[in-house]
């Protein structure tokens, strides 16, 4: 099993982003938490929640699997998308994280007034790395993710892959981490993620996800991969990809 060998300094700066809401730059890994230019709320809003809550709003219950916690932005986004449409779903959270110091923190983080709702829910999750009520729970898993993840027993429905970027995170991009993520899914999970690089679409589609493209306004387009066929999606044909860039290779643990 692969582990991340990263001694992390832990530092890490303020940054405010363009729509207003705050995120961190990591020194650790060189680059910021979320993209800057399309904001922390806004990103996690078009890129994960929306999308996922959409193609999955006849459920009545979703297992949402957010890759990493970080600040938390994708799992208290998706708790105040559910409140503000006051949608039913029960959500049940699992998230991993191997910095214990910075969920801690999460209790006096400068966020957005779109959490002032679930300051309590935030408050707790920090303090015990759990919260649970009648509608949501949320686990986060301290540790490395690569070790983490084949414990879990839950089958998933949504996987927000919100690690950092494939050149500074590679362990959680590979064809070998898709490959443990795509074990825990149910047979009509959808995955999101900010990359639309072809060795990450590569690695996805070798583990059997279909691969599209998803809009949204005011946003870099990002990607949808599913392992149902999905209609009204701009679908990507892996093969025709493979064909015209025929250097493209999905990345593996053996090279990092
Ligand atoms: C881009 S940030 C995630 C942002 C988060 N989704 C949010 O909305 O705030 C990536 C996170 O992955 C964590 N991370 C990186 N490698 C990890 C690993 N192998 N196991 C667990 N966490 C990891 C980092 O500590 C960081 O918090």
């Amino acid at each position: 099993m692969p582990t991340n060998k990263k001694v992390l300094s832990q530092k890490k700066d303020l940054v405010l982003c363009e729509d207003g809401s705050y995120t961190l730059f990591s020194h650790d890994f060189n680059e910021p938490y979320h993209s800057t230019k399309d904001g922390a709320l806004h990103e996690s809003l078009e890129k994960h929640v929306k999308p996922s809550l959409a193609l999955k709003a006849n459920e009545e219950k979703l297992t949402i699997l957010d890759i990493c916690f970080g600040l938390g932005y994708n799992t208290f986004a998706t708790l105040y998308y559910i409140q503000k449409h006051k949608l039913k779903t029960k959500i049940h959270i699992l998230s991993p994280e191997f910095d214990e110091d910075l969920v801690r923190s999460l209790d006096s983080f400068k966020f957005p007034p779109e959490f002032d709702d679930i300051k309590h829910i935030i408050k707790v999750v920090s303090k015990d790395f759990y919260y649970e009520d009648e509608q949501f729970k949320i686990e986060v898993l301290l540790g490395d993710a690569r070790q983490s993840i084949p414990n879990i027993t839950e089958k998933i429905d949504i996987i927000y892959q919100d690690a950092f970027s494939p050149a500074h995170n590679p362990l959680l991009w590979t064809y070998e981490w898709f490959k443990d993520v795509r074990a825990l899914c149910h047979d009509d999970a959808i995955l999101t993620t900010y990359s639309t690089a072809a060795a990450i679409r590569l690695g996805l589609y070798e583990n059997g996800f279909y691969i599209f493209v998803h809009r949204a306004e005011m946003m870099r387009y990002s990607t949808v991969a599913s392992l149902k066929m999905l209609e009204g999606l701009e679908y990507i044909d892996m093969e025709l990809k493979k064909v015209r860039n025929t250097e493209a290779r999905s990345m593996k643990d053996e090279d990092y």
